[in-house]
């Protein structure tokens, strides 16, 4: 008996040096549509959202569209967080959208029973989760395709989780600097959020922003789960260079980092492991070799599937 716990003890040395913390962390990141798929190009991930997860000691498994729910199923049984990046797919109807809505459902179901699985969502993702937790569309058009702007945080981002181990003055540059790029033409405005009963009980705001004219939710993190969204692309700052508003200086890009490594330490807090090594190792995003599309596209590498 003696050596059968000693066996089992160090069997798990080189993976959990704390007996609640994963050190290993995998998060998925959903893939999105192409609008006209081409041989072998039906869907891509934007490098940036891979790099911002590995800047922060994660690893990536890419979650394809199109799988069938118990392959979904046992995806997130394997992985420990999944990020919803942004980009152009429908979110009301798209591969995006159902595969989205599947981890979404599996997360709530999991988290109640005291299985904590982290959701991040990015512009896009963002706006996806506003749409799953309401059921009911909740855009309105906003004056922000191209434009980076400071936060105005809200009174309750100092008691936030996600903002919790940011330094003092990296929250003031965030709030005095135009360090939060912004690229979408839809928003959730503060009024509608505040007006719709389903977000108003499941987001704490921690941020809103103005165009000029309407104001919108900007950061939000879930009361009751880990479930947090920026429409703006923290992912940008340190790994996006095709547009002449993504800020790169040093406090641009300690955002890039803080934010990376407050979801990366949500993920820690997950325990699903693979089956095997080698599903596994056949899982990561390192199958695959993302390519150079700078030149036409407003990323400067995508993995295509
Ligand atoms: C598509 O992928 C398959 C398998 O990876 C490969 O054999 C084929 O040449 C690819 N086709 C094109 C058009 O790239
Ligand atoms: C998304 O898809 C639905 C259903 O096909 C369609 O009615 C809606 O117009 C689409 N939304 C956008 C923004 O394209
Ligand atoms: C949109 O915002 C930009 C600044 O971000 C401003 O230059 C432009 O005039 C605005 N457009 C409209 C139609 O308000
Ligand atoms: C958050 O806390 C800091 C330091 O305690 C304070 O300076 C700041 O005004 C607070 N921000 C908000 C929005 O309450
Ligand atoms: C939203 O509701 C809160 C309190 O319920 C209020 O303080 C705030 O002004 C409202 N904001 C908008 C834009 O309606």
């Amino acid at each position: 008996m003696r050596l059968l716990l000693f066996c089992v003890f160090l069997s798990c040395v080189p993976f959990c040096s704390s007996a609640d913390r994963n050190d290993r962390p995998i998060i998925g990141v959903l893939a999105q549509d192409i609008r006209s798929p081409k041989p072998n190009q039906s869907s891509y991930i934007a490098a940036s959202y891979v790099k911002f997860l590995e800047s922060a000691g994660a690893r990536v498994v890419p979650v394809m569209i199109d799988q069938t729910p118990e392959e979904y199923k046992r995806l997130f049984n394997s992985i420990n967080g999944i990020l919803y990046p942004g980009g152009a797919a429908n979110i009301t109807s798209s591969g995006y959208e159902r595969s989205a809505r599947i981890f979404y459902e599996l997360a709530i179901e999991a988290n109640k029973k005291g299985d904590y699985f982290p959701i991040w969502g990015t512009c896009l993702g963002f706006e996806q989760l506003a749409y799953l937790t309401s059921g009911k569309p909740i855009l309105s058009r906003t004056n922000t395709t191209a434009v980076a702007l400071h936060l105005d945080f809200t009174k309750e981002a100092n008691s936030s989780k996600m903002f919790a181990e940011f330094p003092a003055e990296l929250m003031q540059d965030l709030a005095s600097e135009p360090l939060t790029e912004n690229s979408h033409k839809w928003s959730v405005t503060t009024s509608t959020l505040n007006a719709t009963e389903e977000l108003r009980t499941f987001y704490k705001v921690l941020s809103t922003n103005t165009d000029g004219q309407v104001e919108f939710v900007s950061t939000m993190e879930a009361y009751d789960y880990p479930i947090y969204g920026t429409q703006w692309h923290p992912e940008k700052n340190a790994f996006e260079w095709t547009k002449p508003y993504i800020p790169h200086s040093p406090s641009a890009v300690r955002i890039t980092f803080y934010m990376a490594q407050f979801f990366v330490n949500e993920a820690r807090k997950n325990m699903h492991t693979f089956e095997s090594e080698e599903e596994e190792s056949k899982a990561l995003i390192y199958n695959y070799s993302p390519v150079y599309t700078g030149r036409e596209s407003s990323f400067e590498q995508k993995y295509f599937f």
